[in-house]
């Protein structure tokens, strides 16, 4: 695998549009908030999150809901018709939406101001498969700004928010995606954004590797076309390195799931936050004085134990590596085994991405009551395949809450069937998908202007000083003044004054 080496490519300097200018960004983001006002801003914040889960029976047309929207005639209400969603005439509604996302995402909306009239991705086609949601359409609508064509599929068959692909598909993007989608309907979905005569993509952002898998498989000649890859997701970067190992990767990829800006901010402070939200949504739950065991203590076990414990939780942790366990122990959490704490706490939570880790012998041995959830990625955390016995009753309760009662009439309560349990019972906060939406914008323009030579077929991290970027593009929000070296001090430590400041190795 390609390891960026600052010393030996070429370093990313970025546009002079690009160049940091807090003070700009700070009058832009107060300029909106004056506009909205401090008390509606948070207000809308939260009348969108729960939107997301309500939005559907409230936009949804009855007659046209039956009916498969491959089998619709679509046309926006300026003749657009090269999209498929699910019921156009909820534009509006997905049009505010994306307003409200906007607000929370200043990083794309400085791009979009930053750049002025120059579009760095004039020429790019980007074909996109990742979930189609309002915080998307930021970062659609920004690509666009900047000049590239965009056509996009959804990476998963439940997440697209259906007023956001209406509001798109009436700006005028080809979107193919609906809430529901079934197998064969997901793979025409990618098919019918790529199998286009007039239309050939030179760059792809995917989210999980299905669609440079589709393309791998139905139409290897589009590589010809294509400058690079942009991968987010843990399985999409795993599939890529794979291909590259093999020999079998034949444009350059960039690995956005491991640069420094998603993992220290998706997993950490999104978990931190969500893991509250989903909770509190599924099962109205109180968290001062209740014990939880947390099991797995990197960057998710982390967020999550720190925001039951400020809530007046009692947290207890697991690990299996002692440096997370000593980290663990040093934040003030008692470290335990799960079978010295199984019988007393309300709550279990997995966050280790490992397999069996609460097995049906705790199952077993949890007081009545106990709530289990699964923020890892896996939903094989929680041995749920094992509660499937005929001497277990299953009770839903609500949606993604299910009662599990034993014949003695002890229940645990089950969340998300040990699926994640912030994407499966809350969403996830905007600000930080803006974080991650900005990498993935950078990494786009990165592989789209990099002269000839700099990026071979292989899989890269993102240039630690556009990780920089990122975040100094974000800090603006929190009125945040940021130090600059003095000259001596720059020289005293080696450093260029505008970065990068740390060398790769760092671990944040
Ligand atoms: N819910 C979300 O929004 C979200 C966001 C990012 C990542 N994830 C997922 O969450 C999981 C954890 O991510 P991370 O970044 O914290 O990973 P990580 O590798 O930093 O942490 C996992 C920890 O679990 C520990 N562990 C492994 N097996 C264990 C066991 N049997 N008992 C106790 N501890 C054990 C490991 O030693 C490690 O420290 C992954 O599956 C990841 O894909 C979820």
């Amino acid at each position: 695998m390609a390891k960026w080496d600052p010393s030996t490519s070429p370093a990313f300097q970025p546009p002079h549009w690009m160049q940091i200018q807090f003070a700009d960004q700070k009058q832009e983001f107060n300029k909106r908030l004056t506009k909205t006002g401090r008390h509606s801003l948070s207000r809308s914040l939260s009348h969108s999150s729960t939107d997301s889960y309500s939005s559907a029976a409230s936009y949804t047309d009855s007659s046209e809901d039956e009916m498969s929207p491959r089998d619709r005639q679509q046309r926006s209400s300026k003749g657009h018709q090269d999209f498929c969603i699910k019921n156009i005439k909820q534009a509006n509604f997905g049009r505010r939406e994306i307003e409200i996302a906007e607000q929370e995402m200043p990083a794309l909306m400085a791009l979009r101001k930053r750049s002025g009239g120059e579009k760095p991705l004039v020429g790019a086609k980007v074909v996109g498969c990742t979930h189609i949601t309002a915080q998307t359409a930021v970062l659609m609508e920004t690509l666009s700004a900047l000049g590239a064509q965009c056509r996009w599929a959804a990476c998963n068959i439940y997440s697209t928010q259906n007023a956001v692909a209406a509001a798109l598909a009436e700006g005028g993007f080809s979107v193919f995606a609906w809430k529901g989608e079934s197998e064969d309907d997901f793979w025409w979905c990618i098919d019918r954004c790529v199998s286009l005569e007039a239309w050939q993509p030179n760059m792809i952002l995917d989210d999980g590797g299905d669609l440079t898998h589709w393309i791998f498989k139905k139409y290897p000649n589009m590589f010809k076309m294509i400058k690079g890859i942009v991968e987010e997701s843990v399985t999409g970067v795993h599939r890529l390195y794979q291909l590259s190992k093999a020999g079998r990767l034949c444009i350059p990829a960039i690995n956005v799931n491991d640069s420094i800006t998603k993992q220290k901010f998706d997993n950490l402070y999104c978990c931190r936050e969500s893991i509250l939200d989903g909770l509190k949504r599924s099962t109205d739950v109180m968290f001062g004085g209740k014990q939880v065991v947390v099991c797995g203590y990197g960057e998710v076990g982390k967020g999550c134990s720190a925001a039951l414990k400020a809530m007046g939780s009692v947290v207890y942790v697991t690990e299996v590596d002692p440096i997370c366990a000593l980290q663990a122990c040093m934040d003030g959490f008692r470290l335990v085994k799960l079978n010295e704490v199984i019988r007393q706490v309300d709550l279990v939570i997995t966050c280790t991405g490992n397999k069996n880790v609460v097995a049906r012998e705790y199952l077993d041995r949890m007081k009545n009551g106990c709530i289990v959830c699964n923020m890892g990625h896996s939903n094989t955390e929680i041995d749920v395949v094992s509660l499937r016995t005929p001497e277990l009753t299953w009770e839903k309760v609500r949606s993604q809450v299910d009662h599990v009662i034993w014949p003695d009439d002890k229940r645990i309560i089950l969340l998300a069937e040990g699926r994640l349990l912030n994407l499966s019972c809350s969403t996830v906060p905007t600000f930080v998908l803006s974080i991650t939406a900005t990498t993935q914008a950078l990494a786009l323009i990165e592989l789209y202007n990099a002269p000839e030579g700099r990026y071979k077929p292989d899989v890269y991290l993102l240039p630690k000083k556009m990780d920089e970027f990122v975040a100094s593009l974000h800090l603006p929000t929190f009125d945040a003044h940021l130090t600059e070296l003095t000259d001596e001090q720059g020289k005293y430590l080696g450093l260029s004054k505008t970065g990068p400041f740390k060398p790769n190795y760092y671990r944040y």
